[in-house]
């Protein structure tokens, strides 16, 4: 008889952030203070950052959504400007090319890592690029060393959404620690988490004074303090900036998430290579492969591909399959140049980007952080297996 009993008796989510009592301790302590927007706890944090990245720049925001479009305001850009980016990414980081006023320019991304191809990059630089957004990937870096050489050749920037990837890693130096400008998200999946949050990291101290200035209307005076003691309650529009600051509340959790990054960057690491074991007797889930260069992975997702031609069943059926199953999955990412908007306005069609196609109509993320378990693992494999025999073509 055939049991119909999903593989997990209660869902598994998708992803769970750690919280400790340290986070809700401090929390509390910023709720009974009197302090809850921006505050002390905010300096504290951003302190914290920028010692972590090496003493570079680090200004918090409350999304890397919002960091993603400060750090564009400073290239000041114009109608017809281009930024090259990846098609494998959060629409965010191509949405705020469009804020910005520039047109989006996709280069193809490596089949098997999803990094961008700095080759595909280099054939997509014109005399209006100004900047190349590259996207570490699932908490892999990209190729820096070509894009930064791209970088200095044509005069153009290098912005990097490092959303996925803190503590990773690129032939030894940190993501973040050097650049010109790196965004981190701090979003409840990501692997450190302020509820809704990020930080730009720059080694540019002149962007680093606008950034703060455009995230709080345009003010550049320390605008938090003017209703503290002390503070001055004038202000000067400097010009229109944006409401992006981080609140002390959410400072408060990033504080003792940071001091743990490391530890939950090893159980994620462990836990990666626990689905890469796993998987080895699944043909048709095919993980990425790691990037060629040197690097420490963050291992922000685990991501992988259903080898949809050997099946009889296409992607999207599959996860709903699996989540019928009580598995969390997650879909990290659907082409952006594939998405209504990008179709309708740039002309975007199928074909343009391969290997970035490829992959958007068979990748999934399986369930990744720190308080996962190996039985949780078996589970989500054990699932896996039980849709791979009912899709097998017979
Ligand atoms: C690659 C990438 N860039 C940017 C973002 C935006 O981050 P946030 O949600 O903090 O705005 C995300 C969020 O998932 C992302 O995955």
């Amino acid at each position: 008889m055939m049991n119909n009993a999903p593989v997990r008796s209660e869902f598994l989510p998708f992803s769970r952030p750690t919280i400790s009592d340290r986070e809700i301790d401090e929390v509390v302590d910023s709720l009974r203070s009197g302090w809850i927007t921006t505050g002390p706890k905010v300096a504290r944090f951003e302190e914290a950052l920028s010692d972590w990245a090496g003493g570079a720049e680090a200004i918090t925001v409350n999304s890397a959504t919002a960091g993603l479009h400060l750090a564009l305001e400073c290239l000041d850009l114009r109608p017809g400007d281009e930024i090259i980016t990846t098609p494998i990414t959060w629409p965010s980081t191509v949405n705020n090319i469009v804020h910005a006023g520039a047109v989006p320019v996709f280069a193809d991304v490596e089949k098997d890592t999803l990094q961008i191809d700095a080759e595909q990059v280099s054939r997509k630089i014109t005399s209006r690029t100004r900047a190349i957004i590259p996207v570490h990937f699932a908490g892999a870096p990209a190729d820096l060393d070509p894009l930064e050489a791209l970088c200095k050749n044509h005069d153009i920037h290098l912005i990097e959404d490092a959303a996925h990837a803190a503590g990773a890693s690129y032939k030894g130096r940190l993501v973040g620690s050097g650049s010109e400008a790196a965004v981190f998200s701090f979003h409840p999946i990501k692997n450190i988490t302020t509820g809704e949050g990020g930080v730009i990291l720059t080694r540019n101290v002149e962007w680093a004074k606008r950034m703060r200035r455009l995230r709080f209307h345009g003010i550049s005076r320390d605008a938090w303090k003017r209703y503290a003691q002390g503070g001055i309650p004038q202000y000067e529009v400097e010009e229109p900036g944006y409401k992006y600051n981080m609140l002390d509340i959410q400072a408060a959790i990033g504080i003792h998430q940071l001091a743990r990054l490391d530890r939950f960057n090893r159980i994620r690491r462990e836990l990666a290579e626990n689905y890469n074991r796993l998987l080895e007797g699944l043909p048709e889930i095919i993980p990425l492969s790691p990037p060629a260069w040197p690097h420490e992975h963050a291992w922000h997702l685990y991501i992988v591909r259903l080898d949809i031609d050997s099946l009889q069943v296409n992607r999207d059926t599959f996860i709903a399959a699996l989540q019928a199953e009580n598995i969390g999955v997650g879909l990290h990412f659907p082409a952006v140049h594939t998405q209504k908007f990008y179709r309708d306005k740039y002309g975007f069609d199928l074909g343009m980007l391969p290997a970035a196609e490829w992959n958007s109509d068979r990748l999934f993320s399986l369930p990744l952080y720190p308080l996962l378990t190996h039985s949780d693992q078996a589970d989500v494999v054990a699932a896996l297996e039980k849709l791979l025999v009912r899709f097998r073509q017979k």
